[in-house]
């Protein structure tokens, strides 16, 4: 999964410019891409595809991502994108509200640009 999010950025420079300019619009307020920034409201995103969730060791999660670490859940293409639909589904209880963009396909760029960003 990493190698073919590494693989579309390739291919797609533009979809990934799309992502990064996505997700500094929508997400970049509460979460950073740098690993080792200061943490902000949300935890550090970096290297997500080859972290399990709830993978920042600095950040208190609620209870609900800290149990899909404890069950091993792991990020990818399909889990980021109906996390960014419905976080509330994807993990009832979880303290990030709704924060994505209104389209499926815009949510997917921000997917692939996380998932290739120092994964
Ligand atoms: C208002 C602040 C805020 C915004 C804006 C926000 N988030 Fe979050 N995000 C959080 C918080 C807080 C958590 C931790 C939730 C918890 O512990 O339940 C989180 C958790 C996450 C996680 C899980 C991280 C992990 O380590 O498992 C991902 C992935 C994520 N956010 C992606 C995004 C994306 C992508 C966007 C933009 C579309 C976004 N967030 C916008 C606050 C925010």
């Amino acid at each position: 999964m990493r190698a073919l999010a590494l693989l579309v950025l390739l291919a797609h420079p533009a979809m990934a410019q799309e992502g990064a300019a996505l997700f500094r619009r929508h997400c970049a307020s509460c979460h950073d891409v740098t690993p080792g920034a200061p943490l902000g409201a949300g935890p550090n995103l970096a290297g997500l595809a080859a972290r399990g969730v709830a993978g920042d060791a600095r950040f208190d999660y609620s209870p609900t991502l800290r149990a899909g670490r404890e069950a091993g859940r792991r990020w990818d293409a399909a889990s980021l994108a109906s996390f960014l639909a419905d976080p509330d589904e994807a993990f009832p209880g979880t303290w990030m509200s709704p924060a994505g963009p209104a389209t499926a396909p815009q949510r997917d760029a921000i997917a692939r640009f996380l998932l290739g960003e120092g994964g």
